[in-house]
């Protein structure tokens, strides 16, 4: 069967699929939201689903607090097909080129929504300016803080330049909406007190970047803090309005080696079927290689290395050490863990395994649809997803 033939999924089950592709498990979707919606409710703040993992309207409508936000997207493909989906809430959370403001003008006028933008550096606010000015439109604007030296932002501490930006946007058409932080380093860290200790670092960052602002008489009502391991660790948000998080949805290996979630909890994976065996080494071969799992090995600097993937039965249940341990594009050689006791399970041709991937962002980013499950093998529906820039 063609995959374009799956126009409804009544009752197909895992044997009907083309493999490989990508199973979701739509329950452990919402328990992977529930939990962190859990964590955050004893705090005043409000979750900002980050959508560049899922890339679906119908997984953003799981995590979103409302039809239309307030959502955070990381490509501006993202943020028109959102927006043409009815989400007006958005956050484009990628430092901007000048290119791009009409393109963000355009999906604001076009579909009624706001795209509000990060700068982090005189060069874009006076860019804003001067465009803002002769296009007749005004963009809100988010100051970007760096507060781990990861990749981006204005130092928490540049009083000066943070000055200068905020009193360039403002005084532009422009609209000054707060200051935003991602702590990226956080995910080298392994526990709870530490990543504790990031989550506190990245609040007193952009708290102190908005006192900063709001000293001068500007305007800084949204505080934004997130990354998926500093918003499921953080026991402090004083001062903060809006926490982002978006691999959590989904959780990975490399979240599970950082401690977010068990791998149990993994809501995704991709569906390979046995292809060939070899002795020596013991191999099982399926066709799932790295164009369905992505090259994305960020397991192995971690303490536990999940090569390219850890292998589940058609349950979810997890083959323990049993790994997807090489690839090639279209081919995943399956085999035991290095050290390990275990053996291989007995696969035959044609049976079908389960694979969770280090990264979901990278391995979703190989397919153009979900097959969603619930607990069971029946595949309750097929969602699209976008990719692209
Ligand atoms: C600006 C920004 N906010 C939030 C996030 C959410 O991060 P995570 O992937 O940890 O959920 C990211 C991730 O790249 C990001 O770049």
């Amino acid at each position: 069967m063609l995959r374009d033939d799956i126009a409804t999924s009544d009752g197909l089950t895992f044997y009907d699929l083309e493999t490989p592709c990508l199973l979701l498990d739509r329950s452990k979707v919402q328990s992977n939201i529930a939990r962190l919606r859990a964590h955050l409710a004893p705090f005043d703040v409000v979750l900002r689903p980050h959508l560049k993992t899922a890339k679906s309207i119908d997984v953003a409508r799981l995590a979103m607090t409302s039809p239309s936000g307030p959502a955070m997207v990381s490509t501006l493909k993202e943020a028109d097909y959102f927006a043409r989906n009815g989400v007006t809430d958005l956050i484009y959370g990628v430092g901007i080129s000048p290119a791009k403001f009409e393109t963000v003008a355009a999906i604001e006028r076009t579909h009624g929504a706001k795209v509000a933008i990060l700068i982090d550096c005189l060069a874009q606010a006076h860019a804003l300016a001067e465009w803002s000015q002769q296009a007749n439109h005004s963009l809100d604007v988010f100051i970007e803080i760096d507060c781990d030296g990861h990749r981006s932002g204005v130092a928490p501490d540049n009083r000066v330049m943070l000055e200068a930006i905020g009193q360039m946007v403002s005084r532009s058409a422009c609209n000054l909406r707060g200051v935003l932080t991602h702590a990226g380093e956080s995910y080298s860290l392994h526990d709870a007190d530490t990543l504790a200790g990031a989550a506190e670092r990245e609040r007193c960052a952009v708290v102190l970047a908005a006192n900063t602002l709001r000293a001068i008489g500007l305007q800084s009502p949204h505080v934004s803090i997130g990354s998926t391991p500093t918003a499921h660790f953080t026991r402090n948000l004083d001062g903060v309005t809006e926490v982002r998080a978006g691999v959590f949805m989904f959780g990975d290996l490399f979240q599970a080696g950082v401690g977010v979630l068990q791998p149990q909890d993994i809501a995704v994976s991709v569906l390979a079927t046995v292809i060939g065996h070899r002795q020596s080494p013991d191999r099982i071969i399926v066709d799932a290689g790295w164009m369905a799992m992505s090259r994305d090995r960020s397991t192995q600097n971690q303490a536990i290395d999940q090569a390219y993937g850890l292998v589940c039965d058609l349950d979810g249940a997890i083959l323990h050490d049993v790994l997807l341990l090489e690839t090639n594009q279209e081919h995943g050689s399956i085999g035991i863990r290095q050290g390990s006791h275990r053996t291989l399970p007995d696969l035959a041709i044609g049976q079908r395994v389960r694979i969770l991937p280090n990264h979901a962002c990278a391995t979703c980013a190989q397919h153009d649809s979900y097959q969603v499950c619930d607990a069971g093998q029946a595949i309750i529906a097929t969602w699209p997803r976008i990719s692209g820039w």
